[in-house]
């Protein structure tokens, strides 16, 4: 998400007629887009806020936009007293007043519209893979998550528009859409004629467009994950085999407190119904670890369950406490070693799975999308459908195929090798 808002942001600047530039003394304008999910990334954009004040010109207007701004509202003026703006992750389209009134502070952590996707210019050009927003926000109000306080309550885009977007993105270069939404499959919008739409019909009209040839979205919810959208993972081959769906933990007792009020066997159904519509597909989780009360068993039920769905590629943390959620207040916080701990042994087990898996592609052969040459220039990296990196050695002066058959030959934890297949 917030990638496509870096997008759309530098994209508006050149509508201003503003240049990109690496160097922070060469800036006029310098926004730090930022992430407020867990302390760290906030800690680190405070501190980076105090480099970037140290580094610019005198006169280069700096300021933050996204999820911190919303969190720390007028305190981030108290904090760096020279900003000159924040703006909430749906203010951002307020930027341009800041260009043409520089010495006012710019201040708005508003939430409830979906205007900065319709103000802001459309991209001239699309990246090979689009991200097409359909939602923003979230209703599910998890103990530990401060989104629903950043972003606001779900709001579905118009289902025209989000068609809208997908067919200028790949009229102007898209090659693979990714859905975005924070509850991404929960995306439901009713038109004036009582119609209502649900992801698995974007996906569908994102199909029909030829050149649009990978079709993906994140993230899931797994009470959200209807027949219609499992059915979709049989009947449409554009549709990667590959889906993110958050589990968070393997424990009954602790998926109840973080207030995701699903069973582990319905969890567990949907991966198994989605095994028997695409027998290919891949899982990945995002995984907390050290949330309040969690025991050692609680803990290894969350091991079972990873070593029993055998996920690939998952992202992994140490339970946060935010401003504004239950669970900052829950009594029996766990201890940070015992939380560094677990996450450890965690993470040990979920990379041997997603090296083994990378293992298992030696000598398949996938279609795989082209991301651009490698920090040498010497090699190209592409995306296989599992959005598994995979290097290639560049061949002379022949342009790099766009979305080409690559035989793997290599795999470590991280990454794989490949050649363009025969
Ligand atoms: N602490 C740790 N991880 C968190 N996440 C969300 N909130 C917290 C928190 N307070 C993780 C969840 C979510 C991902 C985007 O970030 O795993 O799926
Ligand atoms: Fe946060 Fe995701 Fe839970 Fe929504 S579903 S509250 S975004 S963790």
């Amino acid at each position: 998400m917030n990638v496509y808002d870096g997008w759309r942001i530098a994209a508006m600047l050149e509508h201003h007629g503003m240049q990109r530039t690496d160097e922070i003394s060469d800036a006029d304008i310098i926004i730090l887009n930022t992430c407020a999910v867990r302390a760290k990334a906030t800690d680190k954009v405070f501190s980076a806020l105090g480099r970037i004040r140290r580094a610019k010109k005198k006169s280069a207007l700096f300021g933050i936009v996204g999820c911190v701004a919303r969190e720390s509202g007028t305190d981030a003026f108290r904090r760096i007293p020279d900003l000159n703006f924040v703006l909430g992750p749906q203010s951002y389209h307020k930027l341009p007043q800041i260009l043409e009134n520089p010495d006012a502070k710019l201040f708005n952590i508003d939430l409830g519209g979906l205007e900065k996707f319709d103000e802001l210019p459309q991209m001239e050009k699309s990246p090979t893979v689009a991200y097409i927003p359909i939602q923003e926000g979230c209703n599910h109000v998890c103990t530990y998550c401060i989104v629903p306080y950043t972003r606001g309550r779900e709001i579905s885009r118009k289902f025209d528009d989000c068609v809208r977007d997908t067919i200028h993105a790949a009229n102007t270069g898209a090659i693979e859409i990714c859905f975005l939404g924070q509850n991404v499959n929960g995306y439901k919008y009713t038109d004036e004629n009582g119609t209502t739409y649900r992801l698995s019909d974007l996906i569908k009209q994102a199909a029909k467009i030829e050149s649009v040839k990978r079709i993906r979205f994140t993230s899931s919810y797994p009470t959200e994950m209807t027949d219609d959208l499992i059915e979709m993972f049989a009947t449409e081959p554009k549709l990667l085999p590959f889906l993110n769906m958050p589990i968070q933990s393997g424990s009954q007792n602790v998926l109840t407190r973080m207030n995701r009020p699903y069973s582990l066997e319905l969890y567990t159904d949907i991966i198994h119904k989605l095994r028997i519509a695409r027998p290919d597909i891949q899982i990945s989780s995002d995984f907390i670890v050290g949330f309040p009360g969690e025991s050692d068993k609680d803990f290894e039920q969350t091991m079972r369950i990873a070593e029993q769905i055998k996920y690939i590629n998952s992202y992994s943390f140490k339970y946060s406490p935010r401003p504004h959620t239950a669970a900052a207040l829950m009594p029996d916080q766990i201890p940070e070693n015992i939380k560094a701990e677990r996450l450890a042994k965690l993470d040990t087990y979920l990379n041997e799975v997603q090296r083994e898996f990378n293992i298992s592609c030696i000598d398949k052969t996938f279609e795989c999308l082209l991301e651009g040459p490698d920090k040498t220039g010497q090699h190209l990296i592409y995306r296989t459908p599992y959005m598994q990196q995979c290097i290639v050695t560049k061949s002379d002066n022949t342009p790099a195929p766009i979305l080409t058959k690559i035989t793997i030959t290599a795999a470590n934890k991280a990454s794989l090798r490949g050649k363009f297949a025969d």
